[in-house]
């Protein structure tokens, strides 16, 4: 559900590109809403291209994936095999399950258009007759707004056969997705598209733009991302290029939610603001008589900062400079060498009357619960966090469970099948090394002679000959 604020204002700041008509006075997502506005305007000129000139402008862009982990959408592209004879597919990724994040809904509510002009320019890109919108189980509205745009694009001639007389047919489905976190990595949504259990395959060699849909190249991509490709086709890959900074191109929408004065979608240039800017300048501040103590940047798979931190980073001569937790700019590179991650734009704000025990436990009951159970490390370890961090916020751990589950997350991470597991470890092992003084502070030494696992005490004794 997203609720609508006709005629909102967007900051000074902001750089409207992809989100130029959320919320907009006198908007609409119907098509004739989007052709009085110009909409199609940039798949006419696409048909009009060589489709590999579209994919060399979209590399000259320096566009980077929305979705989370910011990989050249370009270069992706040109990942479909030269030799291919298969089947391509293009998937619009729209499960949008990292929490945090609360901006593909505002452009499948009220653009959708606009995703899919960028859907059916990228299918001629890549050469995909075939594209799936998967979206998220729990956006029954969008899919039927979705379901209807597609039909009057259909009837538009922009979707279906000989598109605007071009030759190129493309078809569109909407896939209401499975209600799991899991469904939004790229692998486990193509298992789920196929009918099956969303368990992640294995890369290599599953990479999608192989070996993906039924085994055919397929091109994943996020909602935002494919938004993008219609605004590059129009500017020009190297006049989109000037938004933002040198490897941190274009716009991206900015989620920021919990301990702010105004929370909200923010659309930047990329890496053109600060932390300092976003939170004071465009949320208003800390809520009165409070102060921010934590940040965590790109969704809650992202490693928490704390607002005092100092970083050292490399300049590209090799030699080093500070950076202070309130400059760091707002881009892919700049978190990523703080020891974060910009991820799916997802600002999660934490201020001085947060308890860290309580949100480590918050992010270790989801991702116990969202584990697929496919990999040990990540099935048991995921849980065995959550009871450990359960013992925490309920003042029966001791200290030692602190070393346990630091111990446990540098277990799972880097030995699953997919990234769940850093998702589910890198918070933990972030939050345990920067708060661990806080954390200790809520065990108590005489908890360690007590039965962590009442459960298990039981079954023992039950087991035990009498
Ligand atoms: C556990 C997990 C959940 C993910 N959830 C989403 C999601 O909800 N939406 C999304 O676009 N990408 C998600 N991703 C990233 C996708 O696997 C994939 O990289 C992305 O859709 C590619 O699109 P992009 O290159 O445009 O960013 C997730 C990844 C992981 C590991
Ligand atoms: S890492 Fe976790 S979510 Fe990913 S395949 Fe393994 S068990 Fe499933």
């Amino acid at each position: 559900m997203i609720t609508y604020q006709a005629g909102k204002q967007p900051d000074p700041r902001e750089h409207r590109l992809i989100f130029k008509n959320v919320d907009r006075e006198g908007w609409d997502p119907s098509i004739d809403c989007y052709l009085r506005d110009g909409g199609y305007e940039d798949l006419r000129k696409a048909i009009a291209m060589e489709p590999k000139a579209i994919t060399e402008e979209v590399k000259k862009s320096g566009l980077r994936g929305r979705g989370g982990a910011g990989f050249p959408t370009g270069l992706k592209w040109t990942f479909i095999p030269p030799n291919n004879t298969k089947p391509v597919y293009l998937i619009c990724n729209a499960d949008e399950s990292e929490p945090g994040t609360f901006k593909d809904r505002y452009i499948l509510h009220q653009d959708p258009h606009q995703l899919i002009e960028g859907m059916v320019i990228s299918c001629f890109a890549v050469g995909a007759k075939v594209a799936y919108i998967y979206i998220r189980e729990e956006f029954p509205e969008a899919a039927l707004i979705l379901e209807k745009a597609i039909r009057e694009a259909k009837e538009k001639n922009f979707v279906g056969t000989n598109v605007l007389g071009s030759g190129f047919d493309v078809e569109i489905h909407v896939h209401r997705g499975a209600a799991a976190y899991i469904c939004g990595e790229e692998t486990g949504l193509i298992e789920s598209l196929e009918g099956k259990r969303a368990y992640p395959r294995i890369k290599p060699p599953y990479f999608p733009a192989v070996l993906g849909l039924y085994m055919c190249p397929t091109i994943v991509n996020n909602v935002e991302s494919l938004c993008h490709v219609k605004h590059i086709v129009r500017m020009g890959g190297d006049e989109y290029a000037k938004l933002g900074v040198a490897r941190n191109t274009g716009t991206r929408i900015l989620c920021v939610s919990g301990d702010v004065k105004k929370p909200g979608y923010f659309e930047v240039e990329v890496g053109k603001i600060t932390m300092r800017e976003l939170l004071y300048d465009m949320c208003g501040g800390p809520k009165d008589g409070r102060s921010f103590k934590a940040v965590i940047p790109g969704g809650s798979s992202s490693k928490i900062l704390r607002c005092d931190e100092k970083f050292t980073l490399k300049n590209p001569d090799g030699t080093s400079r500070e950076l202070g937790f309130w400059d760091i700019p707002m881009d892919f590179d700049s978190l990523a060498a703080c020891g974060s991650m910009a991820g799916s734009g997802g600002v999660i704000v934490l201020d001085d009357t947060r308890k860290i025990s309580w949100i480590l436990n918050n992010i270790n009951t989801f991702y116990a619960h969202e584990s697929c159970g496919q990999c040990t490390p990540c099935r048991e370890g995921s849980m065995w966090m959550k009871k450990i961090s359960d013992r925490l916020v309920a003042g029966e751990a001791s200290p030692k469970d602190v070393a346990t589950l630091e111990s446990v997350a540098y277990q799972i991470d880097g030995r699953t099948i997919c990234a769940f597991g850093e998702a589910a470890s890198w918070p933990v092992e972030a939050i345990i090394a920067k708060f661990r003084e806080e954390l200790i502070a809520d065990t108590r030494p005489e908890n360690e002679d007590a039965p962590h696992n009442p459960e298990a005490e039981a079954q023992r004794r039950f087991l035990q000959p009498a």
